[in-house]
């Protein structure tokens, strides 16, 4: 049996808990996820998102708590993608809604996804209000973050912001809010999420920021599409947020590699030696032990990245292809980065390897060092300095 759980007057979360969930389409998601769905009980009652396909019963059974699902008047649809908007179909043939509330490109792509031009769409934009009787929803687009449909829904007697992917972790619990959880393990999680989905949008995160701010909204709850619902740490999620996306970094350098015999390894540990040496925190990373999803949230506030590689067949091993293509999406950018490489015969390697930090927005501070085979102590030195050269060039 599953239970509606009461959050503020008259409004309910009723999502689903995705307890073992282990991979987010290549984000690791070791404490699985949740996806949050919530009811606001009014004149007109509102369902705002729904969840992934396979928790469509689950969801339905929590709203059965309070009503039944064909009661319920509007479907706001803050976001299309999939995880919040897999058991549509299915809810939308059960509520048979007056209005599915959602942005231009929301309407746009749900009828692609689904194929029903026939649905009530009731299309918004930015500071479109909706009254609901004692309750109205004002809507804030915010395109690309992460998808072009996304928006917030502001509820604005009881300050809520519901605020679709922003804000939220993938973490699966039995807890609800902000301050029934370790505060370290959440802002690790929120940390993870914006590092693994939202970096590579962080100049319209500043401006959404601004924009908010200016605005003048007062915000109670922050109601995430994922995780746990913001309501005593809103300050320091916002300020999280803003030097994420500005970025802020810190005197860190993330030095992430793979080997074939270990000349890649003990180059990479001597770069990490060279910045330790000047003081800089050092998180030393072998693929195939972390994890890049793990990789991309140590690198969401360090200033240098060390990418190392042995040749493979005149190519970068597998995991680094992967690393690479992976953190060239998301556009680190603001960094500085340098390159290892140690080779049998192709020498070139590494400068692939230094295109792609650059495609992805990291500044090569220096050639990088490719070595023949086993590196000789002066190679090592070699890769100490370049640790000390890169630790000068961010001081
Ligand atoms: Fe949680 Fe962009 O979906």
């Amino acid at each position: 049996m599953y239970k509606s759980y009461k959050v503020a007057d008259n409004f309910y979360w009723v999502g689903a808990i995705d307890w073992n969930l282990r991979d987010f389409h290549g984000y690791t998601t070791e404490k699985g996820s949740s996806y949050n769905a919530f009811l606001l009980m009014d004149e007109k009652t509102t369902l705002f998102d729904t969840v992934k396909s396979h928790f469509a019963e689950e969801m339905l059974e929590r709203i059965k708590d309070i009503i039944e699902p064909s009661k319920i008047d509007y479907i706001v649809v803050n976001h299309v993608e999939m995880d919040h908007s897999g058991a549509l179909a299915k809810v939308v043939d059960i509520i048979k809604p007056e209005k599915i509330i959602c942005s231009l490109k929301g309407k746009e792509a749900m009828i692609s996804h689904f194929k029903r031009t026939d649905w009530p769409y009731h299309v918004v934009k930015t500071g479109d209000k909706i009254t609901l009787g004692k309750n109205s929803i004002t809507f804030i687009e915010t395109p690309m973050l992460h998808w072009p449909d996304s928006m917030f829904s502001y509820i604005n007697e009881q300050k809520i912001l519901v605020s679709s992917d922003a804000f939220g972790q993938h973490w699966g619990t039995s807890e609800r809010f902000d301050d029934e959880v370790e505060f370290g393990e959440l802002m690790f999680q929120a940390g993870k999420y914006f590092g693994n989905i939202l970096m590579p949008y962080s100049n319209l995160i500043q401006k959404l920021l601004k924009d908010v701010t200016a605005l003048g909204i007062k915000i109670d709850l922050i109601a995430p599409d994922h995780g746990l619902m913001w309501r005593k740490n809103i300050p320091a999620i916002i300020k999280a947020y803003d030097d994420w996306s500005k970025p802020t970094l810190k005197n860190k350098a993330v030095v992430v590699f793979d080997t074939m015999w270990k000349s890649t390894e003990l180059m990479a540990g001597q770069v990490a030696e060279g910045l330790m040496s000047k003081g800089v925190t050092v998180k030393l990373m072998k693929l195939g032990e972390n994890d890049r999803s793990d990789v991309m949230t140590e690198i969401l506030d360090s200033k240098i990245v060390v990418l190392g590689s042995s040749t493979l067949n005149n190519e970068m091993l597998p995991r680094v292809a992967d690393m690479s293509t992976y953190m060239k999406g998301l556009r680190p950018v603001n960094r500085i980065g340098a390159c290892i490489n140690s080779y049998g015969w192709n020498p070139n390697v590494i400068k692939k390897m230094n295109a792609e930090l650059e495609a992805g927005g990291i500044k090569v501070a220096d050639d990088g060092i490719a070595v023949k085979y086993v590196p000789e102590k002066t190679d090592l030195e070699k890769c100490f300095e370049l640790g000390v050269k890169l630790s000068k060039s961010v001081n």
